[in-house]
């Protein structure tokens, strides 16, 4: 089925020299493509560090439309380690029962709509509702908040016809400011994530709001066409694999590796970037300091020195060390979230439907350089029943 494969553009370079340069914008990035490699380079942040100038480790980089640093990921130790600090307890949040039952009422709902329409698009009429309403739980705010983000599209940097679009990004940014202002009414009983944010001490004072909005434009932009890729993703697999819908549906307890193996095979986030503080080596490749590489956790999701038979899905493999969510100390604070929209929306799939047929899809190939890649979809029809 070729809506359900997602090819490995970068074997052949991985397999000969391990990295490989590309353009962006005038800034060269070397792309690391093996998974040893990318685990060591993400380690080593003392190397390769993300708290270089906003937008830098991005691919594209955001630097001439963005200039408010995202935290916690745009900082490096000892600064990322007490920001990461301040949010890590509230984006674990996800893994509690009333959480998770909170979800699966969400997530039915979706699906009850899906099917009594019986044919629609995935991407807009079933995946970015469902990652906005979703969020809405994450960020413990009225659900109906949700609509206004459903408005922006499946990105907040990106429109049809520009990558980098700032107009797009001021929306965001107004959104933000009018939340926070919102949310300073009443600091002490608000129970969303702003005024727990506004509640924060950092290093013995409180955030500013530049320091707050740049911990929600993360949450808003990261959070964003990664669960949609996903979302859609996992629906066009079982589409065309409708034997593996079959097995988990016999066997539930399977649900949990198989959003690993598709989180794998899908690596929502193929890349992002760092910044050399010195000069450095990687894969036996000169890396001169202040030059950027990216850590490609989509090629090293199917190093065959890592992965047995890496191109195919077995919703059964066992030791899964995928990058999907990075690797180290930035590793995505949203994961949990990710990882039960993902299995909440699986369950659903085996108990509510029976047929997922595609009947038209347009591919969303992400270009870098030589590499042509397969990330999603800009639209994938269906008829759900
Ligand atoms: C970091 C992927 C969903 C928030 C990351 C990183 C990756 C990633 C690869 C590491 C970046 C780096 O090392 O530079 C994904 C994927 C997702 C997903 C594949 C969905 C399937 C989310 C969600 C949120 C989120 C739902 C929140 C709403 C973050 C944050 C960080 C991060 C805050 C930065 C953590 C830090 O710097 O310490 N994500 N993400 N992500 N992600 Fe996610």
């Amino acid at each position: 089925c070729p809506f359900s494969e997602f090819p490995d553009p970068f074997a052949a370079a991985r397999a000969a020299e391990g990295i490989r340069e590309i353009d962006d914008q005038g800034d060269p990035v070397k792309m690391v493509l093996g998974h040893r490699d990318v685990r060591k380079s993400a380690h080593d942040w003392r190397t390769f560090q993300s708290g270089a100038k906003p937008g830098r480790i991005v691919v594209p980089s955001e630097v001439n439309i963005r200039d408010i640093r995202q935290i916690p990921f745009e900082t490096d130790p000892p600064e990322h380690t007490e920001y990461r600090a301040l949010v890590e307890g509230w984006f674990r949040r996800p893994l509690t029962e009333s959480y998770e039952a909170g979800l699966t009422n969400l997530i039915n709902q979706e699906l009850d709509r899906a099917i009594s329409s019986g044919e629609l698009e995935v991407v807009h009429d079933f995946a970015l509702p469902l990652q906005s309403r979703a969020l809405t739980l994450l960020l413990n705010c009225p659900l109906e908040e949700a609509e206004e983000w459903i408005g922006w599209g499946t990105h907040v940097f990106r429109s049809d016809d520009d990558p980098l679009d700032g107009d797009k990004a001021n929306q965001l940014y107004d959104y933000l400011d009018a939340q926070i202002e919102r949310a300073s009414r009443d600091v002490e009983n608000g129970e969303d994530i702003f005024a727990h944010l506004l509640r924060a001490e950092y290093r013995g004072r409180k955030l500013t709001h530049e320091e707050i909005k740049g911990v929600m434009i993360l949450t808003f932009a990261g959070g964003r066409d990664t669960v949609i890729n996903a979302v859609t993703n996992t629906l066009a697999y079982f589409a065309g694999h409708p034997e593996d819908l079959q097995k988990i549906r016999e066997q539930p307890e399977l649900s949990a590796r198989a959003v690993e193996e598709l989180v794998r095979y899908f690596a929502p986030l193929t890349h992002m970037g760092r910044v050399a503080t010195s000069d450095a080596e990687v894969s036996g490749c000169p890396v001169a300091a202040d030059s950027r590489i990216s850590l490609c956790w989509a090629s090293a999701n199917r190093d065959p020195k890592v992965f047995e038979k890496p191109n195919e899905v077995d919703i059964e493999r066992k030791a899964n060390p995928h990058l999907s969510f990075g690797f180290g100390i930035h590793k995505c604070l949203g994961a949990p979230h990710a990882r039960q929209v993902l299995k909440v929306l699986i369950t659903a799939l085996t108990q509510r439907v029976s047929s997922i047929q595609v009947t038209d899809h347009q591919d969303n190939i992400e270009q870098w350089g030589d590499f042509n890649r397969k990330v999603g979809f800009h639209r994938l029809q269906v008829k759900i029943s």
